[in-house]
């Protein structure tokens, strides 16, 4: 949701601060907006140029064509996905106030903006938006006019807002600053030779420096192009977190691909293989560095919550049958926004893990303050650095899939399920659950899997051909038991999502007790059948489920292992996956998946990087 960029320097050609934070909007995109705008401010012009529209980064950029401004020296700029006020040019950001000396962007809530626009209008204020922005925006200007200085203008607001809020402003008499405030939203700093940057993550920057600083909760940063500068609310200086970023532009571009979700869908053997890297020493044993939680501790653990939305909850219900099986150790999955608000049961001997691509979705780190404040540990499993929930967690287990622009999450998937098989090993290699030979050998089988998840995405025409013929269908069901119904109900997430398919995904044994009465002759049914090499009990009972929907004219697509020649009698079609231990299955089940609902919704000509309202980063609750 909302996407942030902020640049001052004095470098040449003179366009470059409205060249760099265009595009660094366009590589925020991917977060999800409906409006666009930026704010330029140049030395002696006495006000800030300000152009915002709705709609796609185009219509700004002709705007900007249309009203060319040059020999700026810092920008800001900021995509809007709208909450407070429709998406319009005049809700777009940035706000401004002091008759045009200063604006602002903001990303998140301001919870008690009524009441402060209230006090505001009642001082003769005039509001020209709908937005809980543009209240912040007169606040600072009020601030400034008290202050004469910026970053204590900014430190007077943020200590009166409520809500969440990254806010970046620019003031005409201050042309060589940026000053930002971060509370409960993203904001990381990029620095540069000469110029510095702020972005809402670093692929606002990437293209320009790989050298990045961390922010802090209630911090306030001040760039000019050869500063930083960095207090917290209360006014201290902070120390700075520098680190280098470990991919490049190159790695968040489509690279010749249709789509960014079909370059991720492609990138998943290594993303698997990155996150594994690294993580066992000479004698074959587990080390995870980043776990700074005491041993005793985790020994002592009784239970494991695992908080996480979406997608992200889906890896952790897969990690729950792995997890149980390897430990013994009671593990139970919640939707982050759930758990928080049903007063759950939590002690100094529950573990909370939490999963997020982001680092920054607001459900899942209420869920991580929540369970901190009731005396439990949190692990976070989590993709991007410098995010909020792995700085407040008390350890962190990267997942190393790079940067994940298409809105729907595919490789981050994958290698959360990858980050939550090693949390699970380390675990029975700590507590003595399973010998070392055993946990050796599930090492071993899991390094293999990037080389079989490349099979089966080398196996993928088929998939593709089927989803360019079912572009028309109105409705599918995803079928799955065990491992195989976490994977159910991701394939139907993802069709929801981008081929806005009504879709189902249901544990295969649920059926008889309702869902089978959508079965009607037709009706596309994928089943995830397990191998016949680990349950038995288990690929028999799945099999009787095809045979029942079958039996009703159901359509039937079934995803299933090298030569379990017992499930071609009933399938219409099959999906062969090279054959994988049963708790590890899902890496290879969920690819085919994944690929026929991008392929499905190319088909009917969406846009699969962008799905309608949806935004990559869920920074409100
Ligand atoms: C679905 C999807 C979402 C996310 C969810 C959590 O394709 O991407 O369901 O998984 O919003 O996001 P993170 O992992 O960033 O916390």
């Amino acid at each position: 949701m909302c996407g942030i960029v902020g640049y001052v320097g004095s470098v040449v050609p003179s366009s470059r601060p409205q060249d760099v934070v265009l595009e660094g909007l366009g590589r925020l995109e991917y977060r999800g907006y409906d409006s666009a705008g930026i704010a330029l401010v140049r030395p002696g012009a006495g006000h800030v140029e300000v152009a915002k529209k709705s709609g796609k980064l185009i219509n700004l950029r002709e705007e900007l064509a249309a009203h060319p401004s040059a020999d700026a020296t810092a920008a800001i700029g900021h995509t809007r996905w709208a909450t407070h006020g429709r998406p319009s040019d005049v809700n777009a950001h940035p706000h401004q106030a002091l008759d045009g000396k200063l604006a602002v962007i903001h990303n998140g809530i301001i919870e008690n903006f009524f009441k402060l626009r209230t006090e505001l209008a009642a001082q003769g204020i005039v509001f020209t938006s709908e937005t809980d922005t543009e209240v912040a925006a007169h606040l600072l200007g009020q601030e400034f006019l008290a202050t004469g200085d910026l970053t204590q203008a900014m430190r007077s607001v943020a200590q009166r807002l409520e809500g969440t809020f990254t806010l970046l402003a620019v003031h005409a008499d201050q042309p060589d600053t940026v000053v930002g405030a971060r509370h409960d939203s993203p904001l990381v700093v990029g620095l540069g030779n000469g110029e510095n940057f702020l972005g809402s993550d670093v692929s606002a920057f990437i293209s320009h420096t790989r050298e990045a600083l961390e922010l802090g909760q209630d911090e306030i940063v001040t760039i000019t192009p050869n500063s930083v500068e960095v207090i917290n609310f209360a006014g201290e200086p902070v120390e700075l977190n520098r680190y280098t970023v470990d991919w490049d532009a190159a790695a968040a571009e489509k690279g010749g691909y249709w789509s960014f979700m079909a370059k991720e869908i492609d990138d998943q053997p290594q993303a698997v293989a990155d996150t594994l890297l690294g993580r066992v020493d000479e004698n074959g044993d587990l080390i995870l560095d980043d776990l700074r939680i005491d041993e005793s501790v985790l020994r002592a653990i009784d239970k494991i919550i695992v908080v996480a939305c979406g997608t992200a909850a889906y890896a952790g219900h897969v990690a729950k049958y792995a997890i149980e099986h390897w430990c013994r150790i009671p593990v139970e999955v919640e939707l982050a926004h759930e758990f928080r608000y049903r007063d759950p049961i939590v002690t100094t001997r529950t573990l909370v893990v939490a999963i997020s691509q982001s680092g920054e979705t607001m459900d899942t780190l209420m869920a991580v303050r929540h369970a901190q404040e009731q005396g439990a540990k949190v692990i976070a499993i989590v993709n991007t650095h410098g995010s909020t929930i792995p700085r407040e967690a008390d350890a962190v287990l990267y997942t190393h899939a790079g940067p994940e622009i298409a809105v729907a999450s595919t490789k981050a998937f994958v290698s959360q399920i990858t980050a939550t098989y090693l949390l699970g090993l380390y675990f029975a290699q700590l507590r003595g659950n399973m010998f070392r030979d055993e946990i050796q050998k599930m090492l071993a089988e899991l390094r293999e899997m990037p080389g079989k998840i490349r099979e089966v995405l080398e196996r993928a025409g088929r998939v593709k051909e089927i989803a360019h013929w079912m572009a028309d269908t109105s409705s599918v069901l995803f079928l799955g038991r065990h491992t195989g119904f976490p994977i159910a109900l991701e394939g139907a997430l993802k069709l929801k999502e981008l081929a806005y398919i009504h879709a189902e995904g249901f544990a295969a044994g649920e059926l008889k007790h309702g869902p089978i009465a959508l079965i009607e002759p037709g009706l596309p049914v994928f089943v995830i059948v397990p191998s016949p090499r680990g349950r038995g009990l288990l690929h028999s009972k799945v099999i009787s489920n095809i045979q029942e929907i079958r039996a009703r004219g159901a359509r039937t697509l079934v995803i299933a292992e090298d030569g379990d020649t017992a499930v071609e009698a009933f399938a219409d079609e099959v999906f062969w996956v090279p054959q994988a231990p049963t708790l590890l299955s899902p890496l290879l089940n969920v690819v085919p998946l994944q690929i026929f609902a991008a392929e499905l919704a190319r088909a009917k000509g969406l846009d699969v990087d962008q799905p309608r309202n949806l935004a990559k980063s869920v920074t409100v609750e």
